[in-house]
């Protein structure tokens, strides 16, 4: 099929990918219009694999100069609306805003590697991918649409199916992730591959990593006087869930930004389907990433 209709959204087959209908107008944009700069920096995901907070995190370390910890836009803003997503961008007929921002320009898409156009994979641009266990996307997306939409249409065992068969949003997660996975590992200095499980454990690890690859290291000064712990603690989960602007404003798509923090943790798969599904979907896993190298543990 090329379309999957399950009210109230329907899903169309998109070069690969099950896409929301008001959304490939957005990748159709970006694929055929949308020029990268050498220094621009880009957060790609799959959808509910970190992505708020990994915007987040590269947002204040980039801009780590410019703002103080006490005053800083992430207390004010969503980090969606401080780092935007480039379909929504082309949805709305906003690529001047694109265009204006200086440089080095920070922007965020869920589009997969086979639709970015030559100038986001051919020039010295940066990409830095999450990718999540899909046991906790899936939860994760459900929980999502079950809020977004109040009279959600499916059950979290039809959900389940769906994904399974990779027919669900941005779908199928595999050949998502393994796209931006096997072109990190021919082109490391281009991708930096991330996993929400990891950065969950090793924070500190991951963010050096991510302020190297985004070109603005920590300095021996600010890893002494505590810059990495201060950029930490301001994206977390629980600072930033509680934050007036995460508890009640309206973000992109008339989403509540409340919506983008639920639990913040690993393995909330547990709560949520039993041990039969998790074994299904973890071998699904298993087979689709066979010989690639990447694994997921989310035990
Ligand atoms: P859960 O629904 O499992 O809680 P995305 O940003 O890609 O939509 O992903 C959303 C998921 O990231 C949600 O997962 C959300 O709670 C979690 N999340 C949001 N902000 C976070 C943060 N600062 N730290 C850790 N997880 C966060």
């Amino acid at each position: 099929p090329k379309e999957t209709r399950w009210q109230p959204y329907v899903l169309r087959l998109y070069e690969g990918f099950w896409w929301w209908e008001g959304i490939i107008p957005g990748i159709i944009g970006i694929q055929q219009r949308f020029k990268a700069r050498p220094n621009d920096v880009f957060i790609i995901s799959f959808p509910k694999s970190g992505t708020t907070w990994l915007k987040a995190l590269t947002f204040s370390t980039m801009n780590r100069h410019k703002y103080s910890f006490t005053n800083h836009p992430l207390l004010r803003l969503s980090p969606h609306d401080c780092i935007r997503f480039l379909e929504l961008i082309y949805c709305q007929g906003e690529e001047s805003y694109a265009e204006s921002l200086t440089s080095p320009r920070l922007l965020c898409c869920h589009t997969p590697y086979s639709c970015l156009p030559d100038s986001m994979t051919t020039s010295e641009c940066r990409i830095v991918y999450i990718c999540r266990d899909p046991k906790d996307v899936l939860v994760s997306a459900w929980y999502m649409d079950k809020n977004y939409i109040p009279d959600a249409p499916l059950s979290f065992n039809q959900a389940f199916e769906v994904f399974c068969d990779g027919r669900s949003g941005a779908g199928p997660i595999w050949d998502h992730v393994l796209q931006y996975w096997n072109e990190s590992l021919r082109r490391p200095d281009k991708i930096l591959f991330l996993n929400y499980e990891e950065m969950i454990s090793e924070p500190h690890q991951n963010l050096r990593k991510l302020a190297e690859f985004i070109r603005c290291p920590f300095s021996e000064e600010e890893e002494k006087t505590g810059v990495i712990e201060q950029i930490i603690e301001l994206c977390s989960f629980n600072k930033l869930k509680e934050l007036d602007v995460n508890k009640k404003g309206e973000g992109f798509s008339n989403i509540e930004n409340e919506l983008f923090f639920r639990k913040g943790v690993v393995g909330d798969w547990k709560n949520n389907m039993t041990l039969e599904m998790a074994e299904r979907l973890d071998e699904i896993t298993r087979e689709k990433l066979h010989g690639s190298g990447l694994t997921f543990s989310s035990r």
